[in-house]
């Protein structure tokens, strides 16, 4: 409190030492788990960012969600292995976004539907994860339409869907799909890596048929810069949902990511809207530097990180 007696309202320094307290409570599990399956994805410290994210608002979704509709199902078109290893960290084993939605929220998914194409990931998942639905599938196929429509279309369902490509690997098609259907969807859209591809010299036929799906038109060959692809994107995100929340999330790396958040109106959606946009506000307002400093902490001791710093 402060002297008035009002709650004090926390920094952005704050808001995200909380965030990454969040997943260092939860690396001592991952790195038990990890010694069952021995598969992690690899990644550098900036993908976290996503997870504390993800972790936050799973939580405040399906407090929200779940006094409105039957049911809650989380979808996670990317999956991986439930873990990750992040490599610039002294190889610290965290949880992966399925993993996240299993534990993080005090109110539960009613059911996690994890969509994965290799193998040996999906395995993973199966072991970690046993009451997930996962499917070894390529998301972008036939088997994600049927399951998810015949699962979705059944009563009173609202699903978040966590859409966490490595590049240009979802195809508008896929996500056009899920926009008829009732729920929300949180997309990692990676800026700086669309642009490098669809702005470069001598593109092969390939890869303009690799960005031709990404974008679901050709508009993209007009765009003359990375500013004016990612406006193309969220403008066709917005013809399908009329609240689209990007969050620029800069990493400390000198390149930056947005998670875009695409809120389909209904009841409860206003609370869940407003928690949103508040949270935009701290997560773009902390300064790369800062945020460095704080991840690199996650690495550390077993002392807890000092807030405010
Ligand atoms: C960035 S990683 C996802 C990480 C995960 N969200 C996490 O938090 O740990 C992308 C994953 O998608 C998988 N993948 C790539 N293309 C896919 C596709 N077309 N369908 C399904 N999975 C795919 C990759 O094998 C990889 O595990």
């Amino acid at each position: 409190m402060n002297p008035s007696g009002r709650r004090r309202k926390i920094t952005p320094s704050e808001w995200w030492v909380r965030r990454i307290e969040t997943l260092r409570g939860q690396s001592q599990e991952a790195s038990q788990l990890f010694q069952k399956t021995k598969e992690a994805y690899s990644c550098k410290s900036w993908a976290i960012l996503k997870l504390a994210i993800l972790a936050y608002y799973a939580d405040i979704y399906t407090a929200i969600i779940k006094a409105h509709f039957d049911k809650a199902y989380y979808i996670d078109l990317f999956a991986g292995p439930g873990l990750d290893r992040i490599s610039d960290l002294n190889n610290l084993i965290v949880f992966g976004s399925p993993l996240i939605t299993d534990r993080v929220p005090r109110k539960k998914f009613d059911e996690l539907i994890l969509f994965e194409k290799k193998e040996k990931y999906a395995e993973a998942l199966r072991h970690l994860l046993p009451n997930a639905k996962v499917r070894k599938e390529d998301v972008n196929g036939p088997e994600f339409k049927a399951m998810t429509k015949a699962r979705l279309e059944a009563g009173s369902v609202h699903f978040l869907a966590f859409v966490d490509p490595e590049g240009l690997e979802i195809e508008w098609e896929t996500l056009q799909h899920l926009f008829n259907l009732t729920g929300d969807l949180i997309i990692n859209y990676q800026s700086t890596g669309v642009s490098r591809s669809a702005l470069k010299e001598n593109k092969t036929s390939a890869e303009i048929e690799t960005l031709q799906r990404f974008f679901g038109t050709d508009e993209w060959k007009a765009c003359e810069n990375e500013d004016a692809l990612f406006e193309l994107y969220l403008e066709k995100i917005r013809e399908h949902r009329e609240v689209t929340i990007p969050i620029k999330v800069k990493s400390p790396y000198r390149f930056y990511y947005y998670m875009i958040v695409a809120v389909r109106k209904t009841s409860g959606s206003q609370r869940w809207v407003s928690a949103i946009e508040e949270t935009k506000e701290k997560i773009e307002a902390i300064k790369p530097e800062d945020l460095e400093n704080i991840i690199r902490r996650l690495s550390g001791g077993q002392e807890k990180l000092a807030v405010g710093t």
